[in-house]
């Protein structure tokens, strides 16, 4: 009798962690929308530079990419100086159409390139754009 109170008692408590973790997936689905916003969803230059700002920070570009020092990529200020310089397009090289005109040694370009087929071509034209923007707007 006690025994399968005891199973009884095991059966409740396993039915109960799924039950939760469940929970959990479905909460983690609702909440992932607020990361990234639906496409269309952001209008104005403000919403871009917010977005873009986020985004540089939550996709890890700030850990390679400081405003003002070299860390592992070049600092933004000085892509920010060879784009305007050379009349380069950021998104286009995010989006992989053209080729690195800031830092062209082989093994820095593969760094950033690993990226780019990881987890930037994920990203959504307008999300890029935003990168983009808030990147420009480093002075
Ligand atoms: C693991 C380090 C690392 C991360 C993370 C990283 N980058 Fe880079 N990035 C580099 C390196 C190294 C270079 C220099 C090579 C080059 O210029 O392509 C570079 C170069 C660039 C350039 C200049 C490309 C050119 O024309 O030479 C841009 C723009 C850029 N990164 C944007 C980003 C953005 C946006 C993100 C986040 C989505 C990001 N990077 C994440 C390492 C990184």
């Amino acid at each position: 009798m006690k025994k399968s109170i005891l199973i009884l008692g095991l059966a409740a408590f396993f039915f109960v962690s799924c039950g939760e973790t469940k929970k959990e997936e479905v909460k983690k689905e609702v909440e992932a929308p607020v990361e990234a916003p639906a496409e269309g969803k952001i209008k104005t230059s403000d919403d871009y530079l917010a977005l873009g700002k986020e985004l540089f920070t939550s996709k890890t570009c700030v850990t390679c990419h400081q405003p003002d020092a070299k860390v592992i990529g070049p600092s933004i200020k000085d892509i920010n100086k060879i784009y305007t310089e050379k009349g380069g397009n950021i998104v286009a090289f995010l989006k992989g159409e053209s080729p690195a005109i800031v830092d062209t040694d082989p093994g820095q370009v593969a760094i950033m390139k690993a990226n780019l087929d990881g987890f930037v071509k994920n990203l959504t034209s307008e999300e890029l754009a935003a990168l983009a923007v808030y990147m420009s707007s480093v002075k």
